[in-house]
């Protein structure tokens, strides 16, 4: 097994500084030293060039950047599907979450039937239409489900990447007015905060398993650092009160490597200007851990 850390330092799809030294803050919080163990061979591809672009929002669709996202997660969507022609398991550091949209297109090329976990406060199932903010990181699973801005949804030269059907959200807590439409339209299923407190991380993820394992041929974890509580991952731009913890988060990342789910994975949203003593990007790092199946005994 084989392992390739490829690091996506862009901040584009949202307004706040500091998410594009995610990746930077996740290397310093050894990443590379943590998950040598566990593999047979590992390599850092070091950072998609993101450079230092002027910002700007598209006039017609008031998309914040639109043009800027388009290019970049092309980039960091070729280098994904090279590394899983290559036979390596691709490992993407977020940048914000607008960079799921590159990583799916690349990922979502290789399978018939993606499955995807998407472990976060938030739908991200906004598009230009429903957008409270412009901003792209709250679009990319709709993007990769075929819904939004063509220059998003075509990268890759297909479209949808994903079936909404393959789609596990866990953690929600804020979903804009569009996004609930949109959920029970497609019938996507949502873990909310609510089932988590009342059925127990574990039962969660058994019937997450359950629900993805026959009908996919592979799965996508994207783990937004806010799904967790900002109490323990302080360190991201748009936390919510009344997360996920700490404890359940490794059980979850336990589980899943128990089952052998998981075939590609990306740890987004990191802003190490937000947090305390790099403490966010340390958890991402201990999750990783056990997600690739690090063990006390
Ligand atoms: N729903 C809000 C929006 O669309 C917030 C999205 C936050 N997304 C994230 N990946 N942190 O603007
Ligand atoms: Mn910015
Ligand atoms: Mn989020
Ligand atoms: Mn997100």
């Amino acid at each position: 097994r084989k392992l390739s850390i490829i690091g996506m330092p862009m901040d584009l799809g949202q307004m706040r500084r500091g998410v594009d030294m995610g990746p930077s803050a996740i290397r310093y919080a050894g990443v590379y030293e943590r998950l040598k163990p566990l593999f047979d061979a590992i390599e850092d591809l070091g950072d998609i060039p993101i450079g230092r672009p002027e910002v700007s929002v598209d006039e017609e669709s008031n998309l914040r950047n639109l043009d800027l996202v388009a290019e970049k997660n092309t980039l960091l969507a070729e280098k994904v599907d090279e590394v899983i022609q290559s036979g390596s398991f691709p490992l993407v550091l977020g940048g914000d979450h607008s960079i799921a949209i590159g990583t799916l297109a690349g990922v979502a090329k290789h399978y018939k039937n993606l499955g995807v976990i998407w472990y976060d406060a938030h739908g991200d199932l906004n598009t230009s239409e429903t957008s409270p903010s412009g901003n792209i990181h709250g679009m990319p699973l709709a993007v990769s489900v075929g819904l939004g801005h063509e220059l998003l949804t075509d990268i890759g030269g297909y479209s949808p990447k994903i079936r909404p059907e393959h789609v596990v959200i866990i953690g929600a807590r804020s979903l804009d007015e569009g996004e609930r439409i949109l959920i029970k339209e497609k019938g996507i299923k949502v873990y909310t905060m609510h089932e988590i407190d009342r059925m127990g991380m574990a039962k969660v993820m058994e019937e997450t398993i359950a629900y993805l394992k026959d009908k996919t041929d592979g799965v996508h974890l994207s783990l937004d650092l806010d799904g967790l509580d900002p109490s323990e991952c302080p360190g991201v731009g748009t936390p919510v009160m009344g997360g996920i913890s700490y404890r359940e988060s490794h059980l979850a990342m336990e589980m899943l490597e128990e089952a052998k789910l998981i075939t590609s994975a990306e740890f987004v949203e990191v802003n190490p200007i937000l947090d305390e003593k790099n403490k966010t990007a340390s958890i991402a790092v201990g999750l990783m851990g056990s997600l690739f199946g690090e063990k006390l005994l």
